[in-house]
């Protein structure tokens, strides 16, 4: 049997619950670039080009690019196939926080060989660090970043092929989650601030508020919460956000894998909630085996109270995290907010899953700065997007007529009433974010159904460039964006192109080789997280192969780049270590530190030879500390 237990959360998921190859976005594009003929040049086509270009680079930082010259501030870096990271000359890089590192002084320290214990495993900072928000509260800086699933060769090292024991299961449901903490910046750069009143970790047994639409709902309710509205814990927390009023979004996605059945003669039927969700028999970490609401025999509705957006308040170390059941149930990866014109709050959301959707919520109350914030993400529109040939798209209202369903089970199975309002089923969308110096929406599509298999048949010609459709055999991924009408982001219909679509010129051509912005000089594959400055600058990190083989030839370890929305040019900034997927990024107040994610790193980073490999934040920092990009 293949061992599962290096795959990433995205992989793992891919794995053990396999979907169509293609999607109708796949194909809305397809018929798009054969209708307009832009094969070499998507990201120049459409009268939208000219609307996109408008507004961009208005900033007068110079951060990741000189404003007047259009250039970024940095040369290039090349890829690179080792087992540190690596950024452009005139700026160095530090180690933040590691899996293990103290948030508390009576955590015990981390054993290279061992891991953390159980008795500190909810002290100290968690495993696969994820999506980011930097905060600042009464002068002090926090980070809110998500740990968003368990290597368990890594975090449990003495288990072996031996059954899960429930201290096994207690230190993965420890080390997951979020981690609030506080940081400062001293002689020897950032470190946490270990004590810190407002260090906290909220992990898989955390008390949770569940509000909004779906609370409450007979669908919510289990044995030890019949009112259905107080679960516990967050699961799978991989992609994060920001709210306008300052507190954290993390976003629920791969939570099928925490469930499983624990008794094997049982009689388990398959809904068609489990069945579209992914919920099966046997789960990840064994938490059925010692954790009776993961098993879905005893507690078929305990799936339904993960696969959230969760709202947290970095500032109030004692506030209970919230359940916002008006963003829908799916497998989130992130939650782009942007205030509309209007002060309608709009939340983009992506559902990570092959033939999945791009979703956007629009609150019906209005937000001002100061004023009053209940309600914002518990009453509102949930809309699903559907993308045309020509080049527009409108968001589909999930209403109970368009979808025969309840407003509850509307949110609770968001993925069957997108299904039926007609949405476009997308190549698992990942982030999405928003540009904030111009009114565009962008998705990254990961598209890597390759990973896995793709090895075994790495280097093939026919997979490269000599099958019939080019494109079908893409599997580089590729980032979609949108300018909704009258710059309005509450505005039901919208522009769409392609900023990128990733390639590889080096072993491919025609549209293997990506779009023109893709160079030899900037391959990659996978775009996953991605985030905006305030420049407006798109920085993309990238989730996929990293063999450097066959058709990823070329392409190094995963890695961050810049890319500006109005050129199109796209320039490496960091390479992360062997085996990483570099994910979760944000700034100091001073915008003088970048802090990166790099999840799932193998042996031996950061800490060398005979320590178990780290997830880490790194800082980035210019050597001439002026600000950074
Ligand atoms: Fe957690 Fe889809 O990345
Ligand atoms: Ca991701
Ligand atoms: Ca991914």
């Amino acid at each position: 049997m293949k061992d599962l237990s290096h795959l990433s959360a995205d992989e793992w998921d891919e794995v053990k619950n396999p979907r169509p190859d293609t999607s109708e976005f796949d194909q809305v594009v397809e018929r798009a670039l054969s209708r307009r003929g832009f094969l070499s040049g998507v990201i120049a086509f459409g009268s939208g080009a000219a609307v996109m270009g408008t507004g961009l680079l208005t900033s007068t930082s110079a951060r990741a690019q000189d404003a007047a010259s259009g250039q970024f501030a940095f040369e290039a870096i090349p890829i690179h196939t080792d087992h540190t990271v690596h950024v452009p000359d005139g700026y160095e890089w530090d180690i933040l926080a590691r899996w293990g590192d103290p948030l508390f002084s009576d955590a015990e320290p981390f054993d290279p060989s061992s891991g953390v214990t159980v008795a500190s495993s909810d002290k100290v900072f968690g495993e696969n660090t994820d999506g980011m928000e930097r905060f600042t509260v009464d002068g002090r800086q926090l980070i809110a970043v998500n740990h968003e699933y368990a290597n368990v060769d890594t975090n449990l090292p003495h288990k072996g092929e031996n059954a899960f024991t429930a201290d096994d299961v207690r230190i993965l449901q420890n080390i997951q989650g979020v981690t609030v903490m506080e940081i400062e910046e001293g002689e020897d750069g950032w470190q946490i601030v270990v004590d810190s009143p407002y260090n906290r970790r909220i992990h898989h047994r955390t008390p949770m508020t569940i509000a909004g639409p779906a609370a409450g709902h007979d669908l919510m309710k289990t044995n030890d919460d019949p009112t259905g509205t107080t679960a516990l814990g967050t699961l799978n927390n991989c992609g994060a956000g920001k709210t306008p009023w300052g507190t954290y979004l993390t976003c629920e996605e791969n939570f099928n894998g925490y469930f499983g059945v624990a008794d094997p003669e049982v009689e388990f039927s398959l809904s068609e909630g489990f069945a579209r969700y992914g919920i099966g028999r046997e789960g990840r970490y064994g938490y059925e085996l010692h954790d009776a609401r993961f098993d879905v025999s005893k507690e078929p509705n305990e799936p339904n109270r993960h696969g959230w957006i969760v709202e947290i308040d970095p500032a109030d170390p004692d506030s209970t995290p919230v359940k916002r059941t008006a963003l829908g149930r799916f497998k989130h990866e992130n939650a782009a907010a942007v205030v509309a014109p209007s002060g309608q709050v709009v939340v983009y959301l992506g559902d990570d899953e092959r033939g999945e959707y791009l979703y956007r919520y629009v609150s019906n109350g209005t937000y001002t700065e100061g004023g009053p914030t209940d309600g914002l993400l518990d009453d509102g529109k949930l809309y699903v997007a559907r993308f045309d040939d020509d080049l527009t798209g409108e968001w589909v209202e999930l209403t109970p007529e368009a979808t025969g369903m309840d407003p509850a089970e509307i949110l609770i199975h968001t993925r069957m009433a997108a299904s039926a309002a007609g949405g476009t089923t997308m190549d698992r969308p990942e982030w999405v974010a928003v540009n904030p110096v111009a009114a565009q929406g962008y998705v990254a599509l990961t598209n890597n159904k390759n990973r896995g298999i793709g090895k075994a048949n790495a280097g093939g010609d026919e997979m490269v460039i000599n099958g019939p459709n080019p494109r079908e055999a893409n599997n580089y991924g590729q980032i979609a964006r949108w300018v909704p009408e009258g710059d309005d982001h509450t505005a039901n219909r919208f522009a769409w192109d392609l900023y990128v679509m990733a390639g590889n010129p080096i072993v491919g051509q025609g549209d293997y080789a990506g779009s023109e912005n893709v160079t030899e000089g900037n391959l990659f594959n996978s775009p996953d997280g991605m985030q905006f400055d305030t420049t407006g600058t798109l920085w993309i990190q990238t989730d996929g192969d990293d063999s450097n083989e066959g058709p990823f030839t070329g392409m190094g370890n995963n890695q961050m780049l810049a890319g500006d929305p109005a050129s199109g040019e796209i320039r490496r900034f960091l390479t992360g270590p062997n085996g990483s997927e570099v994910t979760g990024l944000t700034w100091s107040d001073d915008l003088r530190t970048m802090f990166v994610g790099i999840q799932h790193p193998d042996a031996p980073f950061p800490d060398g030879e005979g320590s178990l490999p780290r997830s880490a934040i790194v800082t980035v920092r210019r050597t001439d500390g002026e600000v950074v990009g």
